[in-house]
């Protein structure tokens, strides 16, 4: 295997569970040193211990609440104390929409769905940025999600929130991309993850039949793929992108 991302190091924020979990052991198959940061300590240090034991490659967990500019602050500081640098980062962490339309929505879950998946999104990226610029360089992408490109009913506030991370990236990656800061944007369709099984329960096998062209979940790895890719020197004239990966949702 090419370890692309030898004495690289990335950050995954939600590297806990489901699509950062796969992200940051794929990054970490590929050489990485990574930083699995969550606010889940029980699982988050279990990705990083399997990450040294069973990979053999650096890991450090941080414990990060993402809505709270001050420990994200502390997150990328033990990055760069603990391994001298970062180089990559992928800003994952979230959380589902509660309503089923935004007219049922309460205060409580617009506040909880922006506060973690599109202020946490700003709070790290001006973590990172300021570190990558000092740096001279770097990588970024944020999941955003097929609901930040379309209008999915139920998915009201949560796709307010996934279309504002896409105007972030956006933003982000016309300003930095002459400091030789690459900023994109993956946008996953229906994935297995704790998620989308607390999202939609039972309804998540039959859901995911109709969900996309292909007629099945994707599986987080397959997710994880795409933002190795964005993270690559591969996609080095990749600047500004929202990338579906959605088994073909968005394109009928
Ligand atoms: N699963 C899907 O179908 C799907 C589709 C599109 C986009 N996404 C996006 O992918 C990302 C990951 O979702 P997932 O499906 O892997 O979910 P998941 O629940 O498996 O993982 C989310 C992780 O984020 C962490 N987290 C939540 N709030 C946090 C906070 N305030 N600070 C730090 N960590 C926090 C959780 O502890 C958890 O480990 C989310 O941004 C989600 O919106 C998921």
């Amino acid at each position: 295997m090419s370890r692309t991302f030898d004495k690289k190091v990335v950050l995954v924020t939600g590297g806990a569970s489901g699509i950062g979990r796969a992200t940051a052991i794929a990054f970490a198959k590929l050489g990485a040193a990574v930083v699995v940061a969550d606010a889940d300590a029980q699982r988050g240090p279990e990705v990083a211990h399997y990450i040294t034991s069973g990979l053999g490659e650096q890991s450090l967990f941080v414990s990060v609440d993402v809505t709270d500019p001050d420990s994200v602050q502390n997150m990328v500081e033990s990055t760069v104390s603990r391994f001298g640098r970062l180089d990559c980062a992928f800003n994952n962490a979230g959380v589902p929409d509660k309503a089923s339309s935004l007219r049922v929505s309460d205060q409580a879950n617009w506040e909880r769905v922006m506060s973690v998946n599109l202020e946490g999104v700003w709070h790290c990226m001006k973590a990172e940025l300021d570190h990558m610029l000092a740096a001279g360089g770097g990588a970024i992408v944020n999941n955003a999600s097929r609901s930040g490109l379309v209008g999915v009913p139920s998915d009201g506030i949560y796709g307010a929130a996934k279309h504002g991370v896409i105007g972030l990236t956006k933003a982000a990656a016309v300003e930095f991309a002459s400091s030789a800061i690459r900023v994109n944007a993956v946008c996953p369709g229906l994935v297995e993850t704790a998620l989308t099984q607390a999202r939609f329960g039972d309804e998540l096998v039959s859901r995911s039949r109709q969900a996309n062209p292909l007629g099945r979940m994707a599986q987080p790895e397959e997710i994880a793929e795409a933002v190795v890719w964005l993270c690559s020197d591969a996609a080095s004239f990749v600047v500004g992108v929202a990338l579906p990966v959605d088994g073909g949702a968005t394109a009928r």
